[in-house]
Parts: C-alpha cells; sequence; structure tokens
C-alpha cells in the first residue's frame, strides 16, 4: 500500500494476543501458537519499520503471564534463549536497536544473559527501536519509576519541585517518545497494564483478528483507520466545521 498520503504514527505498540485462541482452534497446542506468533512478530516488525515508523513497543510476557501453566511459561521464556541468535541476525539485518522494559526478578539467568545480549549488540542502531516488555506491567513501571525518583530527591540530585513529565518520564524503563496507535489484537478491548504512562493519548485499534494472522494487510488497514482520527490532545480544533 502507498503509505504516502497516509499519517504516519512515530510509536506504534502492539499487545499481541490471540496466540493460544490461534492454535487451539486449529487443534494445535497453545505453544505452537506461540511460536507463530513469534515469526509473525518478525515479519510485522520489519513491515512497520519500512514505513518509517520509528518505535514499536509489544507486550510479549507481562507480570501476571506468570499464572500460567509451567509448560506455557517455560515455552516463552525458551523463545528468547532458543531464539538468540535467529533475533540477533534479525536486529542485524534489520537493523533494529532491541531493548527490554520490564522487571528482572523471576527471570533466570539465561533469559537475563539473552536480554543482556540482545540490547548489547544492537544498541549501536538508531532509526529503529524495538522496545520489547517482558515480565513488564505498567503499574510496576510507575512504582520503580517513583522508587528511584525518592531515591534521586532523598540524595539531594533532583529537587522535587522541578518534576514534570518531562522528568518523570526519564525514570521510567526507557524514556521512549509517547505512543500514537495502539493495537490489540483479538477482539479483546482492554489495555491490560500496558504502558499506561506512555499510552495516555494513543489512538486503540482492536481488530479480531488473532495476532498470528495480523499480516501486513491487517496492519495496513489499522493505518488508513489511524489516518481518519482527528487527535486533539485535549484540545479543539477550531478550524474544523464539526465541532
Ligand atoms: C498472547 O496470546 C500472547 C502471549 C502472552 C505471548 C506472546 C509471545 C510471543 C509472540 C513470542 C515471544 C517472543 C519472544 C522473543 C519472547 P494468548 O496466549 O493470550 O492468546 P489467547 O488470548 O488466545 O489465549
Amino acid at each position: 500500500m502507498d503509505y504516502s498520503k497516509l499519517k504516519i504514527p512515530n510509536h506504534v505498540a502492539l499487545i499481541v494476543d490471540g496466540n493460544g485462541r490461534w492454535a487451539t482452534e486449529k487443534g494445535m497446542n497453545r505453544s505452537a501458537g506461540h511460536k507463530q506468533g513469534f515469526l509473525n512478530l518478525k515479519k510485522l516488525t520489519a513491515y512497520i519499520f519500512s514505513k518509517d515508523i520509528h518505535y514499536i513497543s509489544a507486550y510479549l510476557f507481562s507480570t501476571e503471564n506468570f499464572k500460567r501453566s509451567q509448560m506455557e511459561v517455560s515455552f516463552i521464556m525458551g523463545l528468547l534463549t532458543n531464539q538468540l541468535k535467529d533475533i540477533l541476525n534479525f536486529c542485524h539485518e534489520e537493523k533494529i536497536k532491541a531493548i527490554f522494559s520490564g522487571r528482572k526478578e523471576n527471570l533466570s539467568d539465561k533469559v537475563l544473559k539473552a536480554m543482556e545480549e540482545i540490547e548489547k549488540e544492537t544498541k549501536m542502531y538508531e532509526e529503529k527501536t524495538f522496545n520489547i516488555c517482558f515480565n513488564y506491567g505498567g503499574h510496576t513501571e510507575i512504582i520503580d519509576a517513583t522508587k528511584k525518583i525518592v531515591k534521586d530527591v532523598q540524595k539531594g540530585k533532583l529537587d522535587i519541585n522541578t518534576l514534570d513529565e518531562n522528568t518523570y518520564s526519564k525514570y521510567l524503563y526507557h524514556n521512549l517518545p509517547p505512543i500514537d496507535l495502539m493495537i490489540r489484537t483479538s477482539g479483546e478491548q482492554r489495555l491490560s497494564n500496558f504502558m499506561l504512562w506512555q499510552n495516555s493519548y494513543a489512538e486503540f485499534y482492536f481488530p479480531k483478528t488473532y495476532f498470528p494472522d495480523f499480516d501486513e494487510k491487517e496492519f495496513d488497514k489499522a493505518i488508513l483507520e489511524y489516518t481518519k482520527r482527528d487527535r486533539r490532545f485535549g484540545g479543539i480544533d477550531y478550524e474544523n466545521k464539526s465541532h
């Protein structure tokens, strides 16, 4: 699709949902859905970045996902470690900087090492940032930032009276630009504790498609819909007659 006449978001967020249902409805186990989701994520990420979109954040494992069966949790964790080489090759081919957001606790040393290596090996890429939310929760991100702020205030490194949105953002897991378009696949219409701070003025899009089937054409539809949205950020566009 020709994107030249469309509105292009700077930061797209993806709640990757429906992998389990995709597999179950095909008579496969849930892990097969996650594997297909992983393959789709790589294809889709390359496509999104090819459209001059500079930031992608993807919700791949929430702090709450630990409540799932041990088999499913270890399969998702395993994707990160078993596919480490493949992930690194992909990032190098596409010149993607990969970063992780989330708490380190409850993650195995193997997973932590894989994350560290991915971040270290890709930190030179400037144009495209892929923020992988893993063991992530929006409330915990805000709590963790607040703790760091209190520490800096106590040490005299930060004057509490100067604390504003800009300064607060610097204490989050990463200082990322606001999310413009937030897509949750599979028909669920919830934020599920995902990037609460960064989603404050995002446009939401909820396709019914399960994530493994959310391909380039589906993403084009999301951008067409985003182009139609009138973003006012709390203000009013008085030139626009419909107001
Ligand atoms: C949501 O679908 C998906 C997840 C909780 C996991 C997503 C993980 C991947 C796409 C692969 C991870 C890749 C790396 C590199 C770690 P669901 O299981 O909630 O589906 P359902 O709602 O149909 O049950």
